[in-house]
């Protein structure tokens, strides 16, 4: 597997980071996690955009421009050995003595990417759909920037897989937020109900695009703040990321949501997610990738 570390590509046996790098002592860095189908990748200028937001956020500098940015993602792409991948980009605020505050002067930030297969949920996962649980979101109060200290989404979503789920809903004063590692929609009487995108949840690429296609296809929906009792009293859940796209939620804390089976607003989003997808890669392939503004 051929990584990106630094400006070199290089097997993944042959990359290596100082242990004093910030983002191993601190976990100071942010991250992007981008779907790649048929070797393009997919909303990339939207992806790069959001990487600039969680730099701000950090107040890290952009090592590269969108361009630099565009040239490096598809020299890894070619690389990689599948189709469909995702990749994953990494900066961090480098290497240096350990001390709370930034280094002075700056440092060179560490930029690491990779890619994996892209692995959708196979069929038998999207009919039958997937469980979840639902916990009290006690993340901090940024969770707009995609910070690599993953600890309290690692511990949450743990709690899923203990509970032989897949997915945790978090609740945070009454509310629902998103999930561990996924943005969630309720859906009832027909309509789609999102949380606004706020410092309280990550702003999805796909959740983006799910409400696109609502909009396009006059799918009733409302972008509001959604109670935790309109996500137990809901017809379906679903919920969307780049790797899982969009995917059915059937038991919450081990009841079934509505009929406990994947609805008909699923069914209708998950078909034209899929054709929006190709739609969207057509489109790249005729005017040679659309690049990055
Ligand atoms: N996670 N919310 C959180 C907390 C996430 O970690 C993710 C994605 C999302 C969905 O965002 P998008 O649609 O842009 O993938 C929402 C990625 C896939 C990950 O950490 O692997």
């Amino acid at each position: 597997m051929i990584v990106y570390l630094n400006g070199q590509f290089m097997p993944i046996e042959e990359a290596r980071i100082p242990v004093l790098d910030r983002g191993f002592i601190f976990g100071d860095g942010v991250y992007e996690v981008i779907p790649v189908y048929s070797r393009r990748p997919f909303r990339l200028a939207e992806h790069l955009r959001r990487l600039q937001h969680s730099l701000d956020g950090i107040r890290l500098q952009n090592p590269h421009s969108g361009q630099e940015w565009e040239r490096l993602v598809n020299e890894l792409i070619r690389s990689g050995e599948a189709e469909d991948q995702y990749l994953y980009l990494h900066i961090t605020r480098g290497a240096a003595k350990r001390d709370h505050a930034f280094p002075k002067p700056p440092v060179p930030p560490t930029v690491f990417m990779m890619s994996n297969p892209l692995l959708t949920p196979p069929a038998e996962l999207l009919a039958s759909g997937v469980g979840a649980v639902s916990a009290a979101d006690n993340r901090w109060l940024r969770c707009d920037i995609k910070a690599i200290a993953l600890l309290p989404n690692v511990l949450l979503r743990q709690m899923a897989v203990d509970a032989g789920c897949a997915e945790t809903i978090l609740i945070r004063d009454g509310f629902m937020t998103e999930g561990a590692a996924s943005n969630i929609f309720v859906a009832k009487n027909g309509k789609l109900l999102a949380p606004p995108k706020d410092n309280f949840m990550l702003p999805g690429i796909t959740y983006d695009v799910v409400l696109e296609i609502a909009q396009a296809n006059n799918i009733l929906h409302e972008v509001r703040k959604v109670a935790a009792s309109e996500v137990f009293g809901a017809d379906e859940l679903l919920l969307t990321s780049s790797t899982k796209e969009v995917l059915a939620i059937t038991t919450l804390d081990d009841k079934p949501v509505g009929s406990g089976k994947p609805g008909a607003m699923f069914a209708r989003l998950h078909g034209l997610y899929q054709n929006f997808k190709r739609d969207v890669m057509r489109k790249d392939a005729a005017s040679a990738g659309g690049g990055v503004a």
